[in-house]
């Protein structure tokens, strides 16, 4: 509750892209390049506590037990004045995050941290916003947060233009699929943080890669034929389209100069073993973020056997499975 000694708390999940957001065309206020669209898992939940401290003289950040330095707590102490100036307000913050997914590892961290984080900071500074406002605060975080403060299924709209009109225009909301509930199996081949973190790889790709722009065109068509897959619940199309996006972004950043590569020769492992799925006339398909770790879409029922073969393949990587799973919410503490 605002203004309580305990500090307000929230918990967001991490969500993932059946079309990517890959690339920004304003840096500042995280305003994409194309819409994208994912699903918000039910796994790897982040719960972040932010506690207002007006005798104190500067924000105090502690992810994961450790106290956040560097760039990773900068990222938190600019959105914390975007929510301080937003509410008029100026007392410093206490931040207590708790992950329970590799963060850096491409599986979504800053999606669900910076979800909770718009979620808990604007209850703690008194700001009474509804989820079309909670998603934009979110993404001025991470982009791809704006997502994760709905459940299910959710489309993050570009906007267009620039300044506070664009800033208005871009937000998620929610792609209600009642009936398509499949499931999501997850392959961690390396939980290690990534070597080119995803803002540093997206402005790389936008500004060198020849083949961004054509992703970028193709995406979009992508996306309207992703709207249609969904609505008739048609997972073999659904994937299939969330294959070729996913692929294509990581074509953009091969391209790139230097080339951006997280696809590692265990990604690639799993990828024939999706292939192989398919061959034996199971509906598996793949998508993979920034990081080497591979997502499997497939129906419920074959979960087990899509999580069997992907632990075959690489014995030594992790299976975790997901399904749909809630927006953010306020909660009980992170301490
Ligand atoms: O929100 P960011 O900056 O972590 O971007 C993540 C982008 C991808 O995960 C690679 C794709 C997506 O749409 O989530």
């Amino acid at each position: 509750m605002p203004g309580d000694h305990l500090g307000t708390s929230a918990v967001a999940h991490p969500n993932i892209a059946l079309i990517k957001y890959w690339g920004k065309r304003d840096e500042l206020l995280k305003l994409p390049v194309a819409d994208s669209l994912s699903m918000t898992l039910d796994l790897f939940p982040t719960t972040t506590t932010v506690r207002l401290a007006p005798g104190g003289v500067a924000d105090n950040v502690t992810l994961d037990g450790v106290a956040a330095e560097g760039e990773r707590r900068q990222r938190v102490v600019a959105f914390l004045d975007l929510v301080r100036e937003m509410a008029g307000r100026v007392e410093p913050a206490t931040v207590v995050t708790r992950n329970s997914v590799p963060t850096g590892a491409g599986l979504a961290s800053s999606a669900s941290g910076f979800a909770a984080l718009a979620v808990a900071a604007a209850g703690a500074y008194g700001l009474d916003l509804d989820p079309t406002a909670l998603s934009r605060l979110a993404r001025r975080g991470s982009g791809s947060a704006a997502r994760s403060i709905f459940g299910g299924f959710a489309i993050w709209y570009a906007g267009q233009g620039t300044g506070t009109a664009a800033d208005l225009a871009s937000y998620a909301e929610p792609v209600d699929v009642p009936g398509f509930d499949p499931a999501l199996v997850i392959a961690v081949v390396n939980a290690g943080p990534k070597a080119v973190s995803s803002g540093a790889a997206m402005r790389r790709t936008v500004e060198t890669s020849p083949l961004y722009r054509a992703w970028a065109e193709s995406s979009r068509a992508d996306l309207a034929d992703m709207r249609v897959a969904l609505r008739r619940g048609d997972l073999d199309a659904v994937g299939a389209i969330a294959e070729r996006n996913a692929l294509g972004m990581h074509a953009t950043m091969l391209a790139a100069r230097p080339a951006v590569r997280y696809l590692s020769p265990a990604t690639v492992t799993v990828l024939d073993s999706v292939l192989s799925l398919r061959a034996a006339g199971i509906a598996a398909y793949a998508t993979m973020d920034a990081g080497p770790n591979v997502k499997v879409l497939c129906h419920r029922a074959d979960r087990e056997r899509v999580a069997e073969t992907l632990r075959a393949a690489v014995p030594d990587c992790s299976v975790f499975t997901a399904r749909r799973g809630p927006g953010a919410r306020l909660s009980a503490g992170a301490d």
